[in-house]
């Protein structure tokens, strides 16, 4: 008889949808979070030392003192989600914990959400909801909540990574001419596909575009890569989009220039100080605010913790997980 391999001991950090739940108990000796409760440090310190594997999101840090504590057990952690920004990834190497993530399945959804950011800005989408749910609204006006045409407008991507390309993929059909910047060039095709535009200069493609879409992922080179001296080089027409991670944005510089309106408009996702939203961004007419739902939808969610079983699953099968994630390789 062939021996049964043993289980390994998996910790689940926040609720996932109950199809991943469900299937994650009848793969693994799960431990999940059924009141969905923010954990603290010793909490989370306490599950690493416990757990051959920890599942941990975006909204649990795991530093480096922290690992420092997990002991021995602790072989992964399989973060249930993309950006792995809030994990020390080198140094869970350097312990030897693996990381993996779930890349390739929020692609779509974010860059619909980043596209209905676009929308709702440079048409006064907030504004108009907000005469309506006041009743407010005196009919139809031809001089009313203007906004700008989508058709024509120049879209600049910094980041031309799984997400910017789907978003030029959108930006497209909706007639805007697509601009990039990127570590690395595309290939000629792919730019041809895309009809994007490549800019070495950061700075000389920010001073032209009419909407700005940041892609990147959160790292020491990509803080505050849109800093107080690179918005100043916008057009003060401009709006800024953002769903990938706030730090990338100087938060406050960015509210500052939306209140002087030296930037015309901005729709985010994702703030630097995680939840908490600059409060001088509240209540800007120029301005959509949402709870960070770029990926937020049932099919993506579910997606997501597919991949984290799949991680789990191959590791605990002895394999390298596919989603493997690398020091400096985000
Ligand atoms: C991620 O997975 O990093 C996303 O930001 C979640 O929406």
């Amino acid at each position: 008889m062939a021996a049964r391999k043993t289980r390994p001991y998996v910790a689940v950090t926040r609720r996932l949808p109950a199809p991943v739940e469900a299937r994650m108990g009848e793969l693994f000796d799960v431990r999940l979070n059924p009141d969905d409760h923010r954990m603290d440090r010793d909490e989370l310190i306490r599950l690493m030392q416990q757990s051959d594997v920890i599942v941990p999101s975006l909204s649990e840090k795991i530093d480096a003192e922290m690992l420092d504590q997990a002991g021995g057990r602790l072989k992964l952690i399989a973060n249930y989600g993309a950006g792995v920004d809030h994990i020390a990834v080198a140094a869970a190497r350097k312990r030897g914990i693996m990381v993996s993530n779930t890349p390739g399945v929020l692609t779509e959804d974010t860059a619909d959400m980043a596209l209905a950011l676009i929308i709702a800005v440079t048409r006064r989408l907030a504004e108009g909801v907000a005469v309506m749910q006041a009743g407010d609204w005196e009919g139809w006006s031809p001089t009313a909540f203007l906004g700008g045409r989508l058709g024509g407008r120049k879209l600049g991507i910094v980041g031309m990574g799984r997400i910017g390309r789907a978003i030029a993929r959108r930006a497209r059909a909706f007639g805007m001419e697509v601009h990039y910047h990127n570590r690395t060039r595309l290939r000629r095709e792919t730019e041809v596909e895309l009809g994007a535009k490549y800019w070495d200069s950061l700075n000389q493609m920010l001073a032209r575009m009419d909407i700005v879409s940041v892609n990147v992922a959160h790292t020491p080179a990509t803080f505050h890569l849109l800093s107080a001296q690179r918005l100043k080089l916008m057009k003060p027409s401009a709006v800024v989009i953002n769903t990938s991670r706030g730090e990338v944005i100087d938060e406050n510089a960015l509210t500052r220039m939306l209140r002087a309106g030296e930037i015309a408009g901005a729709g985010l996702d994702v703030y630097e100080q995680g939840h908490e939203a600059n409060p001088r961004l509240r209540n800007l007419p120029n301005v959509m605010l949402l709870p960070h739902m770029g990926s937020a939808t049932v099919e993506g969610r579910i997606e997501m913790g597919e991949k984290v079983i799949l991680n789990v699953q191959t590791f605990a099968d002895g394999h390298r997980p596919p989603d493997l994630v690398l020091p400096g390789m985000m």
